[in-house]
């Protein structure tokens, strides 16, 4: 694949945009691996380059004139370029300017983000988690763990659930989380934010339950707080205390080298009455030469 390829891709991806998030070029999964070092998003008026790894400079500048004249024919006002390949993951404005205060949008629903930070705030492949709490969370009693910004706070919240609790040990990201709600206008009343290492919190986090939905969604690895590896059985051993009668419980996990069966065994060994109802199709723009490697959400429920 070249950039002639690559040009007309995105070209093609980019019609039809509007102010939703849409990832128009994903080369992380290896399914285009001439470009594995490549996203490009349109975030509302911005579209959004990453890139994974330096470049040659005649090939980078090639590249970029191509962006370059794609953007001009796009409905985006800014094109910002990441070098995630750099420490701190600067980003430049390359076209257009960029406001002090940018929001992505899924299912109309916004989200803060931020350019100064690596991750922007905002994890657009979970949108099939946040579809299927959508669907399901209308009265519902949530409880999400490993919150970040509480995306699946503001899907359960749109949903109508009768009360939500978010835990995350980062108050930044919570607080993110509280700002998101209210820039969507929704009643945070029902609506909790508990700072806390969920590992160490157990007594505080069952307080508000039962639960009738859990969202499990950790980093598969975070130093000092979090090894998927061996930290998610310790969540999955605390389930049948948190759990509502007919609860259901979102199991995600983005570790390439865990697979399914590493969640499904560990229910098997450590929450028999809870039996694993179906993984969730990942979205199509995001495609992988391998689903195992990618994001995987499976949904178990109690009976
Ligand atoms: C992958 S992000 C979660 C994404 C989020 N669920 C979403 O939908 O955007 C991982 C989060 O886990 C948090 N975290 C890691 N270890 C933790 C721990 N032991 N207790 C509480 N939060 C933790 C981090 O602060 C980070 O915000």
């Amino acid at each position: 694949m070249n950039l002639i390829d690559l040009k007309k891709i995105v070209t093609e991806n980019l019609e039809n945009t509007n102010e939703e998030f849409k990832r128009i070029f994903h080369g992380r999964g290896n399914y285009y691996s001439d470009f594995n070092y490549l996203t490009i998003d349109s975030i509302d008026k911005i579209l959004f380059i990453v890139l994974f790894e330096e470049l040659d400079e005649k090939i980078e500048k090639k590249f970029l004139e191509m962006i370059n004249k794609v953007f001009n024919d796009s409905i985006h006002e800014t094109l910002v370029l990441q070098r995630r390949y750099l420490n701190k993951s600067p980003c430049e404005v390359l076209s257009g300017n960029l406001s002090e205060n940018n929001i992505a949008i899924e299912n109309s629903i916004k989200y803060k983000i931020s350019f100064t930070n690596k991750n922007i705030g905002f994890f657009p492949d979970m949108k099939v988690g946040h579809d299927y709490i959508l669907k399901n969370a209308k009265n519902k009693n949530v409880l999400n763990l490993f919150s970040y910004t509480c995306a699946f706070s503001l899907s359960a919240s749109k949903a109508g659930a009768k009360n939500i609790v978010n835990v995350d040990m980062s108050k930044g990201a919570l607080t993110i989380g509280r700002e998101n709600h209210h820039l969507n206008d929704f009643n945070t009343s029902n609506v909790h934010f508990m700072p806390y290492n969920i590992l160490k919190s157990w007594n505080r986090i069952k307080k508000q339950g039962p639960y009738d939905i859990i969202v499990i969604d950790p980093p598969s690895f975070q130093k000092g707080s979090f090894a998927a590896s061996k930290d998610y059985e310790k969540i999955i051993k605390k389930l049948d205390s948190l759990a509502s009668e007919k609860c259901i419980v979102l199991s995600a996990l983005n570790a390439p080298e865990l697979d399914t069966n590493f969640i499904k065994n560990i229910f098997e060994k450590f929450s028999v009455n809870f039996k694993f109802e179906k993984r969730l199709d990942n979205l199509k723009t995001f495609p992988t030469n391998n689903e195992e490697k990618s994001l995987k959400n499976l949904i178990f429920v109690k009976n």
